[in-house]
């Protein structure tokens, strides 16, 4: 799989920081040009300049994914650029404070579904047209959660808004599957990223005791396997649900 993306052209939203950095750094391995993108400018262009001095050819285009005409913007630039992209990967996204469903505002929940759902569906609406023209299939890969896997109690908005883009994923692939373009999601369990700083030290060291493989994931265990998703060797796998969780079960 080392260099399975020579010269592919990758978008990774998110891409300054956690699993968003580590991922661009993975495809940069693999031997794409990486367009790094992120609202966070100064993080954003950081990891941009990592990747260069790392001899990926990359570069940093701001974005928010909160808003449909940056994404579109994102999308035309990368392609217009390339002649197409050939792996999206749907990584934004944002946690929440921790709070039972009647309690959420009806802002903190229009907030989420725009910015863990809604970013997921302009993504695709976007990025889709361009992909599957460089003469290699299309991948995209969608940052899910196993909260939105099952019942997540004080994470209402947060596991409604991943299962949004589990369910999103399911029936993209499908439309696409004659298109050259497959479509998958994975679903990290608790990753050491500042995502979940949300927590104190006492609750992460608990939530830490539930994970079977008694540790958080790090980010380059996610980016691992976006990496085998955005590669040809899962050309067969398409519409399908990752986890990577250390063994938990929710
Ligand atoms: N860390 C975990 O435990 C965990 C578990 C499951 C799923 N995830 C998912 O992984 C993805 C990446 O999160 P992470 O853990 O690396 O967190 P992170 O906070 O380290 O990284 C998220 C990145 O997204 C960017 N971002 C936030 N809002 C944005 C916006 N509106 N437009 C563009 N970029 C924006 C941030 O600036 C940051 O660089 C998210 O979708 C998250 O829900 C994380």
């Amino acid at each position: 799989m080392s260099h399975s993306l020579e010269n592919a052209i990758a978008v990774v939203t998110g891409g300054a920081a956690g699993i968003g950095r580590e991922t661009c750094l993975k495809l940069g391995r693999m031997g794409a040009r990486v367009i790094v993108s992120d609202i966070d400018t100064h993080s954003g262009e950081e990891t941009a300049a990592l990747l260069r001095t790392t001899g990926v050819e990359a570069h940093f285009v701001a974005a928010d994914v909160g808003l449909e005409e940056d994404v579109k913007k994102l999308a035309g630039a990368a392609a217009e650029h390339n002649g197409g992209i050939d792996v999206w990967v749907s990584n934004a996204g944002i946690g929440g404070t921790p709070k039972k469903l009647h309690k959420i505002t009806t802002e903190e929940w229009n907030h989420m579904m725009l910015l863990d759902l809604t970013s997921v569906f302009w993504s695709h609406k976007y990025a889709v047209p361009h992909m599957g023209k460089r003469g290699r299939d299309g991948s995209i890969i969608n940052v899910a959660s196993i909260a939105g896997l099952g019942g997540s109690p004080g994470l209402g908005p947060y596991a409604v808004a991943k299962a949004g883009v589990v369910s999103l994923t399911q029936t993209a692939a499908l439309e696409m599957a004659k298109k050259n373009v497959r479509i998958n999601a994975i679903c990290p369990g608790w990753v050491e990223t500042k995502i979940i700083d949300f927590a104190g030290e006492s609750v992460q060291a608990e939530m830490r005791k539930q994970i079977p493989i008694g540790r958080f994931g790090t980010p380059a265990e996610v980016a691992s396997l976006i990496g085998y998703l955005a590669s040809p060797e899962s050309s067969f796998i398409t519409g399908s649900i990752f986890r990577a969780d250390g063994g938990i079960k929710t």
